[in-house]
């Protein structure tokens, strides 16, 4: 009885989130991270489940992310983390290089230009795409 319960508790947290499924955790309510995370759900062909999560600090420090890195969403995919409007192109880079002790990218505030911050007709905000995990963090690509 117990072992049955086990089982299906088993099947229904893989059915509900399966393992290739990426998961951003977003303050409630933005709008631009579900910008994003379209251009995400097609670049990777994968679904994004969009957590609201007014704890999202607490996730923030479980990745450690630099303070100063911070932005409107934080993206799980294959073990390492994407905060803020990090370019598709930059995911898949680190995410096939892994370079070493990287835990993830981040783009800190949400620059105009960025993906899911478009503003036709406005000049683009010039921003860093910083790889963070590592003793400081370095730049990964400027835009
Ligand atoms: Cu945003
Ligand atoms: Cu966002």
């Amino acid at each position: 009885m117990v072992k049955t319960f086990a089982i299906l508790l088993a099947l229904m947290s893989s059915s509900a989130l399966a393992a290739n499924d990426i998961v951003m955790h977003r303050d409630p309510g933005c709008g631009c991270c579900e910008k994003w995370a379209a251009q995400v759900r097609s670049a990777f062909g994968r679904k994004v489940q969009v957590i609201d999560d007014r704890q999202r600090s607490n996730l923030q420090r479980k990745i450690g992310l630099p303070a100063n890195l911070v932005s409107c969403h934080t993206a799980l995919i294959d073990g390492m983390a994407f905060e803020g409007h990090v370019p598709i192109a930059d995911m898949k880079r680190v995410l096939t290089t892994k370079p070493k002790g990287v835990k993830g990218l981040a783009v800190a505030g949400m620059p105009l230009g960025s993906p899911g911050m478009e503003a036709p007709g406005r000049p683009r905000d010039r921003y860093h795409v910083f790889a963070f995990g590592t003793a400081r963090p370095t730049i990964f690509k400027s835009y």
